[in-house]
């Protein structure tokens, strides 16, 4: 599959919605905890595959605003999961040139997990080649609900005015400022929803949906998936013709 990729026309930024952890463990008899241990190891496979073809963003859906309602056990698995995946993965983010961000409502993390997080941030924040983007304790309506909120502050401090207020300036004042919108979302798991997941910057994105459960995703699967992009025509709105007129 690899071979089948065009590097001259990577999408700059995939997206993904990491799931089906859960049945993966259920199918295999084994806790659900299990799952969420393997979905960590295909984490740390795909960021080395996105690294390895020259991918520029990839942003991965870790854990939502809604993943706070499920049982207490569970929430505390996946953040105190947070804190070994980081401390272990740490120096091969360094070695791989990975920049580490986050996304999200994350006053609402433990300290514990919080601290790791500000860690590996501070301390890959001078690296160049990808950039991971973890969505932690994220929601797209959150993020705009905040984004609302700044903004009209501005306008009643008449930092700006309301006539002012374009497509940038909401752009601008999302958790993702400064990164280009993605192009490809990768959905696994077999469900064909958003889910609350960056709805704003994936207007135009390209959709993708596998029923690989996610502690199953590999790097082949992610071949996969940008083979498939590759054949699309990305139009934004325009006509085939417009976006590829014939000489
Ligand atoms: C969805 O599967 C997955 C999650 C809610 C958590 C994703 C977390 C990881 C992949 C592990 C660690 C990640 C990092 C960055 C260290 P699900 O539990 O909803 O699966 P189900 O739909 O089959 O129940």
């Amino acid at each position: 599959m690899k071979e089948q990729l065009d590097l001259t026309r990577l999408p700059a930024h995939v997206a993904i919605i990491m799931d089906g952890n859960g049945r993966w463990a259920q199918k295999n008899g084994y806790d659900r905890y299990v799952g969420h241990q393997e979905g960590a190891v295909s984490v740390r496979n795909i960021v080395e595959a996105a690294g390895e073809i020259g991918i520029q963003y990839l942003t991965l859906y870790a854990f939502s605003t809604e993943n706070w309602n499920r049982p207490a056990e569970e929430v505390e698995a996946l953040m105190s999961l947070l804190v070994t995946t980081i401390h272990r993965e740490t120096a091969d983010l360094m070695k791989n040139n990975v920049r580490l961000w986050a996304i999200g409502d994350l006053d609402r993390l433990p300290p514990l997990s919080r601290a790791s997080l500000d860690e590996c941030i501070e301390e890959t924040s001078r690296n160049t080649g990808l950039n991971l983007v973890l969505a932690l304790s994220y929601s797209s309506r959150w993020e705009m609900v905040e984004a609302t909120k700044a903004i009209a502050r501005q306008a009643i401090e008449d930092e700006i005015k309301i006539d002012q207020i374009t497509e940038n300036t909401i752009s601008e004042h999302l958790t993702t400022a400064g990164v280009p919108d993605p192009d490809l979302l990768i959905r696994t798991g077999g469900e064909h929803r958003i889910s609350n997941f960056l709805m704003w910057q994936l207007s135009y994105a390209e959709l993708y949906f596998t029923n690989v459960y996610w502690p199953e995703f590999r790097k082949e699967n992610l071949y996969e998936a940008i083979v498939d992009y590759q054949k699309r025509e990305r139009r934004f709105g325009q006509t085939g013709e417009q976006v590829n007129p014939k000489s």
